[in-house]
């Protein structure tokens, strides 16, 4: 198969490494241009902008950057060719440090520690042990699996919810609407990795948290989204963090990105923002891994990591 070109198409930040990197072994041009280019066979995407896929004549392959491919179906004029989402270890690796970290300060009161800190008060509220508290993570894929692995051997007790049934090995797994209700009712902490797709927006609202475990002793349940922001209703968590429903949360992704200054969610004595920076994708790690799939796909070989259209992830 002759050697096709690539395009990069690309809205909210600068491209320029992606292009140097993919650079290495095709020609690379970035949109603008591009458009009606029948030797550009691949699009590199995030958050094209609409009607430029459809615009070339021969696209064989999207890549996305990005585990999640919401971005790419954002535009209803997507033409149909396979989409490969894009599986890094070390992409895996950030997401589960994140997870871990975030999983351990609520655990370990780090809220409560930081908060007593510059009123130099010295009082240690009762701890419970990891074996006592179960994460449930929303979201079996190679995201929320990289993440179960990680809390298994720190001795959390490990829940996992899918659209299917996902075993995997120490965890118990719950799968679809009949599995929600029971999974909520045994997650003190709950970890959101779901894919963004019309059946899990807004899945993470007041009627799901009141679902969540709230033992006596533990304050609450706590919230950690690092899937998607619009997987959520930011007002629903206020809400839950304001009755208590909700003890506290860690959030990256958010309805609107950037948070608006004017989100109470930035400065709410329970929440804790990062800047959708759990897991960023690294053009180092991830273009040399499109690369050898466009060659391999030359050689007549099958892509890896094909988005299932129908699901929407
Ligand atoms: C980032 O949000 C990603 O989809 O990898």
């Amino acid at each position: 198969m002759e050697r096709g070109r690539v395009l990069l198409s690309v809205t909210g930040f600068h491209p320029q490494r992606w292009h140097d990197l993919l650079s290495a072994e095709r020609e690379v041009v970035t949109e603008p241009d591009g458009p009606a280019d029948p030797s550009i066979h691949y699009a590199v995407v995030w958050k094209q902008r609409p009607n430029v896929l459809s615009s070339l004549p021969n696209l064989r392959v999207i890549f996305s950057i990005g585990a999640g491919v919401d971005h790419i179906f954002a535009d209803p004029t997507v033409p149909d060719v396979p989409i490969v989402k894009i599986v890094a270890d070390n992409l895996s690796q950030h997401m589960a440090e994140y997870v871990v970290w975030r999983v351990l300060d609520h655990h370990r009161q780090g809220m409560l520690y930081r908060a007593q800190q510059p009123k130099k008060t010295w009082h240690e509220p009762p701890q419970r042990s990891a074996q006592d508290i179960s994460v449930g993570i929303m979201g079996l894929g190679t995201l929320g699996r990289a993440c179960a692995s990680a809390l298994l051997p720190l001795g959390f007790t490990v829940n996992g919810w899918s659209r299917t049934d996902r075993p995997l090995p120490g965890v118990s797994t719950f799968a679809g609407e009949a599995g929600l209700i029971p999974f909520l009712n045994a997650t003190d902490i709950l970890v959101v990795l779901l894919p963004l797709t019309s059946a899990t927006q807004g899945i993470v609202n007041y009627g799901l948290l009141k679902q969540l475990r709230r033992r006596n002793g533990l304050g609450g349940a706590v919230l950690i989204n690092a899937g998607r922001g619009r997987l959520q209703k930011d007002a629903d968590i206020l809400r839950a963090l304001d009755d208590g429903t909700l003890k506290e949360a860690s959030l990256d992704v958010f309805e609107v990105e950037p948070l608006p200054k004017t989100s109470p969610l930035w400065s709410h004595p329970k929440v804790f923002v990062t800047p959708h920076a759990a897991a960023t994708s690294d053009p180092s790690h991830l273009a040399p891994i499109m690369l050898r799939q466009m060659a391999a796909f030359e050689r007549g070989e099958p892509l890896q990591n094909l988005v299932n259209r129908e699901a929407g992830y």
